[in-house]
């Protein structure tokens, strides 16, 4: 009388068996691969924005333009930035000024900064963040956090425009302002290096803005779940011991302050950015 169940399982492991086995694995894998990428989130975005173009279209005129959208991945080439933004695979409607009220992502680029800096030059991820390449949803965003390029939100999106742009008429009391004064009412050039000036005590915060969230010390006893660069510097900026002992100063700021200064250091990146792209008074560097 043979045993158990699993000594007749090995009676049946034999090559061939094992060989069709994972041959049948293989088609389910693949087959799997095939419907993912049958039905791209990217595609029923397009077609949801062509079914409205359509629903809308009230001339021959507008009715040709609706005929004549294609749903494909879209991308914008951006060799003097180098990159490939793909944002607008999903993002279709952004410079589309009738779909101000649809939803997102087929809805119009809030305020004008499109007219000024255009997709076809700018792209999206020189301001956004995010995975410029990416045709996920997830992955384009830049989820789950903590991510290599995580998107910016919020105020921290202000991180990116004082890559290009100093302290013009328009960044006046923004948060990029506040942290750019807030560097020297603190003195931190007393032990940081930036651009060509300040001292060693602390790292060169030149790049810092290019640091990945890997790249920081988290210390050994961080249980917390938030790994975000963000997280990391404004905790720094309020306690420079809050993930292990530091001998940088501790202003004690307020949650405001270490705010301000966060998007500063975001804007302190490593990106090479054109001349051309960059406007007539762009940041200081000293
Ligand atoms: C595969 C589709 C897809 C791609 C690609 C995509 N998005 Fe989105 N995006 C969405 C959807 C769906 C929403 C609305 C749901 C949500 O908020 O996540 C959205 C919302 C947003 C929002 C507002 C909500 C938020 O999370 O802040 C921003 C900003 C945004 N996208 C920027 C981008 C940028 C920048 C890129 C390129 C790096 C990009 N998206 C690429 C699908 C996409
Ligand atoms: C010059 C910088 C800049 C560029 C370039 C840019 N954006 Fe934005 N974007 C912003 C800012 C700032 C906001 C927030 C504006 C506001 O709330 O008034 C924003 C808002 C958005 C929102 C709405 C977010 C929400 O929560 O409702 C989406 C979606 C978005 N951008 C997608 C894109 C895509 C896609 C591109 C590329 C085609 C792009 N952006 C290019 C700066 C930029
Ligand atoms: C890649 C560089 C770049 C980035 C990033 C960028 N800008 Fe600009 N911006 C420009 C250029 C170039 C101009 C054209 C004006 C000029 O040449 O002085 C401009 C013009 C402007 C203007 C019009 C002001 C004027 O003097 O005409 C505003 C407002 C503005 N940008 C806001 C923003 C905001 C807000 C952000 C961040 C969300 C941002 N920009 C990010 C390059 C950039
Ligand atoms: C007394 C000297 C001292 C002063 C003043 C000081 N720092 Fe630091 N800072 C350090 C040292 C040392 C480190 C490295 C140890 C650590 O990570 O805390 C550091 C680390 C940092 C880091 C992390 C950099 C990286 O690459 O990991 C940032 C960002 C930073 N400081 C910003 C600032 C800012 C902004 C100010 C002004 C508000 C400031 N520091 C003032 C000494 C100082």
């Amino acid at each position: 009388m043979r045993g158990p169940l699993t000594a007749r399982l090995r009676d049946l492991a034999t090559p061939p068996v094992l060989i069709a086995f994972g041959g049948v694995l293989w088609m389910i894998a693949l087959l799997a691969m095939v419907l993912v990428d049958a039905n791209p989130e990217w595609e029923a975005h397009q077609s949801e924005y062509r079914k409205r173009l359509a629903a809308a279209a009230d001339d021959a005129a507008s009715v040709r333009h609706a005929g004549r959208f294609k749903v494909q991945v879209k991308q914008i080439d951006l060799p003097a930035l180098e990159r490939v933004d793909r944002c607008v695979s999903c993002h279709v409607g952004i410079e589309d000024p009738a779909f101000a009220d649809a939803p997102q992502p087929i809805a119009t680029h809030p305020g004008d900064l499109l007219t000024i800096h255009t997709p076809e030059r700018f792209g999206c991820t020189i301001c956004h963040g995010g995975n410029g390449r990416a045709t996920s949803r997830e992955d384009a965003h830049g989820l789950p956090e903590p991510s290599l390029n995580p998107m910016l939100r919020g105020e921290f999106l202000q991180g990116s425009c004082g890559k290009c742009h100093g302290d013009d008429e328009f960044v006046a009391g923004s948060r990029l302002e506040v942290g750019r004064r807030l560097f020297d009412h603190y003195g931190c050039r007393t032990c940081h290096r930036l651009y060509q000036s300040g001292n060693t005590a602390g790292p060169d915060l030149t790049k810092v803005g290019s640091k990945k969230f890997d790249a920081f010390f988290w210390g050994n006893d961080y249980r917390g779940t938030d790994r975000s660069v963000v997280y990391w510097l404004e905790s720094h900026f309020k306690n420079p011991s809050a993930f292990y002992p530091s001998t940088m100063l501790n202003f004690k700021m307020t949650d405001e302050n270490a705010r301000a200064l966060v998007v500063y250091m975001l804007s302190l990146t490593d990106e090479r950015i054109p001349d051309r792209l960059q406007p007539s008074r762009g940041p200081t560097k000293p």
